[in-house]
C-alpha cells in the first residue's frame, strides 16, 4: 500500500494547469496574489508554473518561491518535462523556497508515445530513471507523472511507476489527462497500482484529472477510497479544455461527507479530524480572486462557489430553510466564507478603516498599494452609498492587473442615446510611444469604445465575448465586465469593475490588450503540446 499521510494532501495547480485555460493568462503580480491567497487557504502544495516556458514564467515561479515559500508555508512546486533543461530551470526557479518540489512527467499511453513523443516504451523506460535521478540531484522532493495514465496499458504503467520510485520519486501522480475514465475504472486503476507495483509503499499516490466528461471530481473521490492521498486540482475547476477537478468541490465533498470517507483512512466514521488542511472559510474569497484575475467567470449554478449555490429561490425551499436549514441545505454558507457583509464603509470612512477591513479580508497591501486602493475607494464612495466587501475585493483585484501593463487608459467619454450615433473618445498611453487620443463611432457605446481603443493600440484582434454582471445588488452597484479577445487562435481575457459599465468595459478591453501583447511577446512553451528538443532528454545533462 502506498505511503499514507493520514489525510488528503491538496496540490493546487491553478497557476500551472489552470493558467493553461484558453484566455486565462496571468501577470506576475496576479500570480503572486493568487499564490498568497492559496497559502492562506491552506493548500499543501502550490504548483506555481512551468519555469522553462519563458523568462516571465521562470520569474513568476521564482518570486512565488521567494515570497510564499518561506517558513511553514506550502511546498512550492514547478513543472518540468522529462528533459534536463526543463528540470534545471525548474530547480533554479524554486530554489528560494524552503519546501520545494520538482514535478517531472512523461507520457505513457501508446497514443502519446506514437504521435507525440515518437518514442518506444523501452526509450521511455530509459528516460524515466535518468530524469527522476537528475531532479533528485537538486531537491529531496520529486513528483513523477505518467501523462495520459488513464489510457495507458496498465502493465507498462506499473513498470514505469516502479522505475520512477526506485530512482527517487516520492510522489507518483496518475493523470487522467483527457478526462476519459469513469469513477469505477479510475478507482480500480489506483487499487491495482497499490497491489501490483512492488515498491509503491515508498511513495504517495496522487491523482490529476480533467473534466471532459464532467467526472473529474467523482473520479478523485473514488481514487481516495482506493488509496490516493494527494489530489491535484484548481480553484473553480479552471484548466485545459473542460478544466481540472475543482478544489472547492473536492474539499467540501470530503468535509461534508467525512463520516462516509473516514473509514477509508482507518478512522472511526465519526472522527472529527479534518480530512484536508484547507481552511474552508477562505474558499469563497479564493474563488472570486481567481475568477476576477483570470477572467474565467464562474457559472451561477456551479457547486460551492456559484452565485446560486446558496440561493433559495423557490417558495417551498425558502419556507423549508426558514423552518430548518437542513431541509434543503447540506453546506452552511459561512463554512465557505460566504457572509452577507454589508459593512459600514462609506464616503466618510478614513484610510485606517479601509486598511483594517482589507486586512480582515486577507489583503496585506504595501503602503503604495494601500494608497491607490484608498483613492479608488474614495472615488467609488462618491458614487455609491454603501461599500461592501465585494466592492473592496473588486477594487483590489483590479489593481493587481495593472503593473506590467503596456497600455494605460486615461480617458473615456461616450455620447449615445436613441437619436444619435454612439461615439466614443478615448485617450491611451503606450509604453512604446506617445499618449494619443481618438474618437470612433460604433453600433453601441461599448462597440464605439472598443473601436477607438483598437485604432490607437494597433494590435488587431477579434472581440469574441463581452459580459457584464453586477458585483452587488442595488441600482448603484458596480458592474463587472469580462472581455475576451482572440488573435491567432489564442484567447485573452480582461476584467474590470466600475459603477459605470462603459468605463468598466473600456478598462477590461485595455486589460485584455495588455495580456495579449505580454503573452505574445513571451513566446511561452506549452508543457504538454510543445515538443522536447530530440536529443536533449538524455544527453543534455
Ligand atoms: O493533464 C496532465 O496530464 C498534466 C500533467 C502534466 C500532470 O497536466
Ligand atoms: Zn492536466
Amino acid at each position: 500500500m502506498a505511503k499514507d499521510p493520514g489525510r488528503v494532501l491538496i496540490f493546487d495547480t491553478t497557476l500551472r494547469d489552470g493558467e493553461q485555460s484558453p484566455g486565462a493568462s496571468l501577470n506576475q503580480e496576479e500570480k503572486l496574489a493568487i499564490a498568497q491567497q492559496l497559502a492562506r487557504l491552506g493548500v499543501d502544495v502550490i504548483e506555481a508554473g512551468f519555469p522553462f516556458a519563458s523568462q516571465g514564467d521562470f520569474a513568476a515561479v521564482n518570486r512565488i518561491a521567494d515570497q510564499v515559500g518561506g517558513g511553514e508555508g506550502p511546498i512550492i512546486c514547478g513543472l518540468a518535462r522529462a528533459s534536463s533543461k526543463d528540470i534545471k530551470a525548474c530547480a533554479e526557479a524554486i530554489a528560494p523556497a524552503r519546501n520545494k518540489r520538482i514535478h517531472t512527467f512523461i507520457a505513457t499511453s501508446d497514443i502519446h508515445l506514437e504521435h507525440k513523443l515518437k518514442k518506444s516504451r523501452d526509450e521511455v523506460l530509459e528516460i524515466v530513471p535518468e530524469m527522476v535521478s537528475y531532479a533528485k540531484s537538486f531537491v529531496d522532493d520529486v513528483e513523477f507523472s505518467c501523462e495520459d495514465a488513464g489510457r495507458s496499458d496498465p502493465e507498462f504503467l506499473y513498470q514505469v511507476i516502479e522505475t520512477a520510485i526506485s530512482s527517487g520519486a516520492n510522489t507518483i501522480n496518475i493523470p487522467d489527462t483527457v478526462g476519459y475514465t469513469t469513477p469505477s475504472e479510475f478507482g480500480e486503476l489506483i487499487s491495482n497500482i497499490n497491489k501490483k507495483v512492488p515498491n509503491i509503499d515508498e511513495a504517495i499516490i496522487s491523482v490529476h484529472g480533467h473534466n471532459d466528461l464532467g467526472l473529474a471530481v467523482a473520479n478523485f473521490l473514488e481514487a481516495v477510497k482506493c488509496g490516493a492521498r494527494q489530489l491535484e486540482c484548481t480553484v473553480n475547476g479552471i484548466g485545459e479544455r473542460a478544466g481540472n477537478a475543482a478544489l472547492e468541490e473536492l474539499v467540501m465533498g470530503l468535509h461534508v461527507r467525512r463520516h462516509y470517507f473516514n473509514p477509508f483512512f482507518g478512522r472511526e466514521s465519526n472522527s472529527p479530524t479534518p480530512l484536508t488542511a484547507v481552511r474552508t472559510e477562505e474558499i469563497t474569497k479564493t474563488s472570486r480572486l481567481v475568477s476576477n484575475l483570470t477572467g474565467m467567470v464562474v457559472q451561477p449554478n456551479k457547486a460551492i462557489v456559484g452565485a446560486n449555490a446558496f440561493a433559495h429561490e423557490s417558495g417551498i425551499h425558502q419556507d423549508g430553510v426558514l423552518k430548518n436549514r437542513l431541509t434543503y441545505e447540506i453546506v452552511d454558507a459561512q463554512t465557505v466564507g460566504l457572509t452577507d457583509n454589508r459593512i459600514s464603509l462609506g464616503k466618510l470612512s478614513g484610510r485606517s478603516a479601509v486598511r483594517a477591513r482589507l486586512e480582515e479580508l486577507g489583503y496585506d497591501l504595501t503602503r503604495d498599494d494601500l494608497n491607490e486602493a484608498f483613492a479608488r475607494f474614495k472615488d467609488l464612495a462618491d458614487r455609491k452609498r454603501d461599500i461592501t466587501d465585494r466592492d473592496l475585493e473588486a477594487i483590489v483585484s483590479e489593481q493587481v492587473q495593472q503593473p506590467e501593463a503596456r497600455f494605460q487608459l486615461h480617458l473615456v467619454q461616450v455620447s449615445c442615446g436613441n437619436s444619435i450615433k454612439p461615439t466614443a473618445t478615448v485617450t491611451l498611453s503606450d509604453q512604446n510611444g506617445p499618449e494619443r487620443s481618438t474618437a470612433a463611432v460604433g453600433t453601441g457605446p461599448v462597440d464605439a469604445v472598443c473601436r477607438a481603443l483598437n485604432s490607437l493600440a494597433g494590435e488587431p484582434n477579434e472581440l469574441i465575448e463581452f459580459s457584464v454582471k453586477s458585483v452587488t445588488e442595488g441600482i448603484d452597484a458596480m458592474g463587472e465586465v469580462t472581455i475576451r479577445l482572440r488573435r491567432n487562435n489564442k484567447l485573452y481575457s480582461g476584467h474590470s469593475a466600475d459603477t459605470d459599465v462603459v468605463v468598466a468595459a473600456a478598462q477590461a478591453f485595455v486589460n485584455a490588450l495588455n495580456r495579449l501583447v505580454a503573452k505574445e511577446s513571451s513566446l511561452a512553451i506549452h508543457p504538454q503540446k510543445d515538443d522536447l528538443i530530440s536529443d536533449e532528454s538524455i544527453s543534455g545533462i
